[in-house]
């Protein structure tokens, strides 16, 4: 009950429309009573009193008849689709509302396709379903009730015998009712299999055809496609088995009326024009009942895609805090920090503490999947702690707001994120409301303006999704660019020139270290040259900082650092 309301609450913007829409149909329910009301007159003037007036007028009547209950659907069905689509319209934009102001941790162990399944599919589950099941039930309703006072005024004991066929129509409605529920259930967890098949073979599609793997991938999206179909096949089996019982059940009511009725007609108890008034109206009431039954399947269809709509709209949303953060004056504190990703058990983060002084250069080493992203990632509160705090001059960064906290930071991340914009828009994410010769400036700092220039439309130039028509390297120069543009106090640099060859690297590298002056900065790096710059290092093992101090008190003692110096940076240091 609670969800129907839930439901219906998206048309509570619309309720005039619906109300215009009902009247319209309800008019046309007036109009289908008047038809079967009318025969009796018609056919018994001419049976009976032979009045050839009737033959005249009775095509006149009709069309009339015919023509307003066509304009009239006209109206009502324009009208109700018009709501479905506007219910969709805000549903969608609530749905990706709520997507997009959701923690990461919603989206670590989600496949994209799943919620891209939601958003677009789920939702348009409701376009026709909710508004037109709202109407049917009440227009319906009404003209089975007009039809059924018709019956019972022409032949009180005919009606009586058409409605005990009733319940069993009824007991039918609510039966395949359910059934349908659980099969759109199926069918909308299906089309979200084939969706995350689809986003992940497109987007992996380089490797598929590089290891060969076309047939495996057709074979897996096949046998997704197949399960779809089976479950189409089994709502369209539903749904047509419910029509065969109606059939049956009307086909048996119908007869043993019209035996009756013939009966009645033939000892002189009833006129012909009394009996296929009567028989019209009964006619008539039983496209209602199918109308009601159809209005439950598609109740139950809504529900089904409801829930999952709503299983999305009711996640926590990000909190946020209330502190507003200025720049950062004193130190960054990491107390006891714990993490562990939601849906593992391994603690990627255990009990780190350290200190950092504004204006520090702090150097994160340590093997791959020891835990350096993880552990910048949260402070700008992309993960919380599960235990353990993070202070910026005392003040919990849980505590500030998300915008406060954000602003304070630029990153430059090991996966670079762009969008399919212009190259000038994509830098001026860094800053919004940066001029063009800002962004200019920052593009040049970043080594980045030689190359933008030589593109089709330079700065103008639209880069593909995921920025697929640039190199890696020149993706870490705009991400670069943008950290440039942004100008943040505390700057986090996640391998940041990894994809550079070694002469670009030089270059980007006196880039990064202009960027690096009067800024706190953490920066995971593979480069001795960096490292050894550092006033901190900080050595993660396993998800701890095993060795703190800087490069020349760690290479003293013969720990992690000593065997990483060697095996990874003693190549650099040829090379300086
Ligand atoms: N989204 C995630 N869900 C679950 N576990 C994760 C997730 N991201 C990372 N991990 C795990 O957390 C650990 C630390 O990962 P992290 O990315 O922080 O390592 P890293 O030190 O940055 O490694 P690299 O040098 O390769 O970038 C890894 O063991 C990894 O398996
Ligand atoms: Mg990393």
């Amino acid at each position: 009950m609670e969800q129907y309301k839930r439901l219906i609450r998206y048309l509570k913007p619309y309720w005039w429309v619906v109300a215009i829409a009902t009247m319209f149909s309800l008019a046309t329910s007036g109009i289908s009573g008047a038809m079967a009301w009318y025969i009796k007159p018609v056919i018994d003037g001419i049976n009976l009193n032979k009045d050839i007036h009737i033959i005249k007028t009775f095509p006149l009547l009709y069309i009339g008849f015919f023509t307003l209950k066509g304009l009239f659907s006209f109206a009502y069905s324009f009208l109700m689709r018009a709501v479905g689509s506007k219910v969709v319209r805000d549903v969608r934009e609530q749905l990706f509302k709520k997507l997009i102001g959701l923690p990461m941790n919603f989206y670590v162990n989600r496949p994209s396709g799943e919620l891209i399944s939601r958003v677009i599919n789920d939702s348009n589950v409701l376009q026709g379903l909710l508004g037109y099941s709202v109407k049917d039930i009440i227009v319906e309703g009404t003209s089975f009730l007009v039809l059924l006072i018709i019956a019972f005024i022409r032949r009180w004991d005919l009606a009586l015998i058409a409605i005990t066929v009733l319940p069993f129509s009824f007991f039918v409605i609510n039966k395949f009712g359910k059934k349908m529920k659980k099969i759109s259930q199926q069918t909308q967890e299906q089309i979200s299999g084939l969706i995350i098949r689809l986003t992940e073979s497109i987007s992996g599609i380089k490797m598929i055809k590089g290891f060969r793997r076309e047939k495996l991938h057709e074979d897996k999206f096949n046998e997704e496609n197949k399960k779809n179909y089976r479950v189409a096949l089994k709502g369209a089996r539903t749904i047509e088995y419910s029509s065969l019982i109606h059939e049956i059940i009307t086909g048996i009511g119908s007869t043993s009326i019209l035996f009756y009725g013939f009966y009645l007609v033939f000892h002189n108890k009833m006129t012909m024009g009394d009996l296929l008034s009567f028989f019209a109206a009964i006619g008539m009431m039983y496209t209602p009942i199918r109308r009601l039954g159809n209005a439950n399947n598609n109740l139950q269809q809504a529900r089904a895609a409801s829930e999952r709509i709503f299983y999305l709209l009711d996640q926590q949303p990000e909190v946020d805090g209330t502190k507003n953060l200025t720049e950062i004056k004193n130190e960054i504190v990491f107390d006891n920090v714990r993490f562990i990703y939601p849906g593992t058990r391994k603690k990627v983060l255990d009990d780190i503490n350290f200190r950092v002084k504004k204006g520090e250069l702090v150097a994160i080493v340590g093997k791959s999947g020891a835990g350096k992203t993880t552990m910048v990632d949260m402070l700008p509160r992309f993960y919380k702690p599960v235990s353990g705090s993070i202070f910026i001059d005392d003040i919990d960064v849980n505590d500030v707001t998300l915008e406060s906290l954000r602003k304070n930071i630029g990153i430059v991340s090991q996966d670079i994120i762009l969008f399919n914009e212009t190259v000038m828009d994509n830098i001026a994410l860094g800053k919004l409301d940066a001029t063009e010769e800002e962004i200019k400036e920052a593009a040049k700092a970043a080594y980045a303006h030689d190359f933008i220039k030589e593109m089709l439309h330079g700065y103008d130039t639209i880069i593909g999704e995921r920025g697929i028509r640039l190199s890696g390297g020149q993706k870490q120069r705009i991400s670069i660019a943008r950290a440039l543009l942004k100008n943040p106090p505390i700057l986090i640099l996640d391998e940041a020139t990894s994809s550079l060859d070694t002469a670009s690297e030089i270059i980007v590298q006196k880039a990064l270290d202009n960027l690096m002056t009067n800024r706190t900065t953490f920066v995971i790096a593979h480069r001795l040259s960096t490292v050894r710059k550092a006033d901190k290092i900080l050595v993660l093992d396993k998800g701890k900082v095993i060795e703190t101090g800087t490069h020349e008190e760690l290479l003293s003692k013969e720990g992690m650092y000593k065997f990483l110096y060697k095996s990874q940076f003693e190549k650099d240091a040829h090379n300086i």
